[in-house]
């Protein structure tokens, strides 16, 4: 586990940006990218992939996770996630919706893990899950 100031914050924001790009978006036009830090300093990213039945739609976060987990890496240090509507200048820090800050505890320590919402890669926030996810329901709850 390396520590917080050793997160390649700048490097996860920037991949959150070219993944952004992918964004398969017909329905919403709102963009979104995200990129994933393994605890073995691996970087998995992922779009946003919407769909005509609507509730199919899977989130960016999502998809990075998905894309790390089916790969074999199941323990995560943080995400950053860049999202707004469509267009190259992003305008708001676009936060993890509840069904994904959930999907990224199941694989994460809520009280070490970072999120980084970033407008650019010099304009960013960052918090830990514990703090948009307080109180959580994780694995350990059932696999006591
Ligand atoms: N979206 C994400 O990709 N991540 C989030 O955390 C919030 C919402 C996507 C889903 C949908 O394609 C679009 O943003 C509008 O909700």
């Amino acid at each position: 586990m390396v520590r917080m100031e050793d997160i390649p914050v700048k490097e996860l924001i920037c991949s959150a940006m070219e993944a952004r790009k992918k964004a398969y978006v017909p329905y919403s036009d709102y963009m979104v990218g995200a990129a994933v830090l393994t605890n073995e300093l691996r970087i998995y990213t992922g779009c946003n992939i919407e769909n005509a039945s609507y509730t199919p739609t899977i989130c960016a976060e999502r998809t990075a996770i998905s894309k790390a987990v089916s790969e074999g890496w199941r323990r995560f240090q943080a995400i950053a996630i860049v999202g707004g509507p469509r267009g190259d200048k992003i305008t708001q820090y676009a936060f993890p919706c509840g069904v994904c800050r959930q999907v990224i505890r199941e694989f994460a320590d809520p009280d070490r893990f970072i999120v980084i919402v970033a407008k650019d890669e010099n304009d960013y926030r960052q918090y830990r899950l514990s703090e948009l996810l307080p109180e959580s329901f994780g694995p350990e709850n059932i696999n006591v």
